[in-house]
């Protein structure tokens, strides 16, 4: 793979540099704030570069920055773009506008989510038509730095915003009052939060390794008249599943708004 540059040293360029480094892939940076300058020195053990420099030694460079403030850095870069193929984890911005103020340069648009922090996010990763193979290939190995590629048409992009980038927060929700569920009934928070994830963990373990459907794991664990049944029959009641569907339609309805 060529050589990575990475604009933005924040949350998600914090996470690439991670997985990049952990998989033995050459790169370098460029962050124009101080403070996260120095923390990529502290943490990498590597110097900001200027944009010029990193757009020299670079092959790809990864747009790590928030969507409003590429006018100005696509501005500069359109005088570098020459031989370069980009990454863009903006949310919001379709391939063809980076594409059209670059120079026509491949493009290629990731959707992450806060699991990349922990090398873990699913990552949606979207082509133009025509995308080269051999980018292609490039980009879903710089994805497996922060977890795993789901390759989707970049008309779903705001679908997989609604179920993984903004999902991600309904899971950390329902973890969150599935613990409060463990404190109403007599166990201290941080004990039933502990307890809650290795729950999620097992549910997730066991839906892999069985390779079943949902439904399938759930009949096993609601006995006639036991006690899932009872929970599940609550949940059922208040309309959970209609909710949750509706939360990851809403997110993806605000995604597709905010397209531009
Ligand atoms: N965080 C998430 O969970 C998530 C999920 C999916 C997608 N994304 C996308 O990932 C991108 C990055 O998000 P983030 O949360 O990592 O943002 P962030 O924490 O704000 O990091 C972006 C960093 O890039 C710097 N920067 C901006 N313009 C620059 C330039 N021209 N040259 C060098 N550095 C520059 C910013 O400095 P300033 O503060 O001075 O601008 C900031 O330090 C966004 O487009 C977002 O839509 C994020």
């Amino acid at each position: 793979m060529g050589m990575i540059g990475i604009i933005g040293y924040g949350n998600m360029g914090g996470a690439f540099c991670r997985g990049l480094s952990k998989m033995g892939t050459a790169f370098a940076v460029s962050e124009r704030k101080a403070d996260r300058a120095a923390a990529l020195e502290a943490e990498q053990g590597r110097k900001s570069l200027f944009l010029k420099d990193l757009a020299a030694q670079c092959d790809i460079l990864i747009l790590a920055v928030k969507p409003q403030e590429a006018p100005p850095l696509l501005d500069e870069l359109a005088g570098l773009a020459a031989g370069k193929r980009f990454i863009s984890l903006m949310a919001g911005t379709p391939i063809s506008s980076i594409s059209s103020r670059l120079k026509k340069a491949p493009v290629c648009r990731f959707m992450p989510n806060l699991a990349a922090l922990a090398g873990r996010a699913a990552v949606g990763v979207s082509f133009a038509e025509g995308a080269d193979a051999r980018f292609r290939e490039e980009c879903l190995a710089v994805a497996r730095a922060v977890g795993e590629p789901f390759e989707i048409p970049e008309r779903l992009m705001a679908a997989f915003t609604g179920l993984s980038g903004s999902g991600i927060a309904f899971v950390f929700a329902f973890l969150h009052a599935l613990a409060m569920g463990g404190v109403a009934t007599g166990i201290k928070y941080e004990e039933s939060l502990r307890i809650a994830l290795t729950v999620a963990e097992g549910a997730v373990a066991a839906l892999r390794s069985t390779g079943f459907h949902p439904v399938e794991l759930l009949s096993q664990v609601a006995s006639p008249a036991g006690t899932t049944i009872k929970g599940l029959d609550r949940l059922e009641r208040s309309g959970f599943g209609g909710i949750v569907m509706g939360a990851v339609e809403d997110a993806s309805a605000r995604a597709q708004e905010l397209e531009r």
